[in-house]
């Protein structure tokens, strides 16, 4: 198997279940427009964070990572009106082309991006005392990961879910363990793995985007 028959599978799946819709490509479209890297998620990703967020029934979604708002949006439209989204992201100019694009979505209502460093916004957001969240998506800069999860333990809500993207990194995080963002993820399961407070997996995928990893965790 290689990368030009995983993405052919995946435009399969997009097609035949995906199917997404004008403001998503639109959303698309504007990133490329606007330089932004194409480092979002996959289609067949987006509609797995949507769909694990219904069936929690998510209300309040943390994000960490906005870059453009593609998983933003995916996302926001699993949650019912009075439902909110935050999410962070530390570039003000892919921010601002991520709030067009939720604006164009028609999610602004909901949706709260927050410009800054998530090591700097996370304990703000933790000093606010926040209602807690039901789903939390931590997709930013890979060596912080389990400083990120640690702090989204600490406003996720029993019965809520943690989700980690780019955790397997083409097979690196037992290739190559000491590159940084291996170290991440080592870290990071380490931490899942002891944690008495969460149960959880990684489940490898392979797609458009290489083959890479979600670590999903249940706040027990
Ligand atoms: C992989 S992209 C996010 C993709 C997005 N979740 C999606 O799928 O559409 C990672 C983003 O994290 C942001 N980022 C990196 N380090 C950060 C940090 N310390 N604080 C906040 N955002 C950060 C980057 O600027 C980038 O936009």
């Amino acid at each position: 198997m290689n990368w030009e028959q995983w993405s052919a599978v995946d435009r399969y799946i997009n097609e035949t279940l995906v199917q997404e819709n004008s403001a998503l490509n639109e959303a698309l479209r504007s990133n490329a427009a606007a330089d932004l890297p194409a480092i979002d998620v996959s289609p067949a990703q987006g509609r797995q964070l949507q769909l694990l967020a219904r069936m929690i029934g998510a209300r309040r979604i943390l994000e960490v990572g906005t870059l453009g708002g593609y998983s933003t949006i995916w996302m926001a439209r699993a949650l019912p009106d009075d439902g909110a989204l935050i999410s962070f992201e530390a570039e003000p100019r892919y921010a601002d082309v991520a709030v067009a694009n939720v604006a164009h979505a028609e999610l602004a209502d909901r949706v709260d991006i927050r410009v800054g460093d998530a090591h700097e916004l996370f304990p703000k957001l933790i000093a606010e005392q926040p209602e807690p969240f039901d789903f939390v998506f931590i997709d930013a800069d890979k060596q912080s990961n389990p400083e990120y999860f640690r702090w989204a333990l600490d406003v996720t809500r029993s019965g809520g879910v943690i989700v980690v993207d780019n955790v397997i990194r083409n097979g690196a995080i037992v290739d190559d363990p000491d590159d940084p963002g291996s170290r991440g993820a080592r870290e990071l399961h380490e931490l899942l793995g002891r944690e008495p407070r969460v149960s959880a997996t990684t489940i490898q995928t392979v797609g458009s985007k290489g083959w890479d990893g979600f670590a999903i965790a249940l706040v027990n």
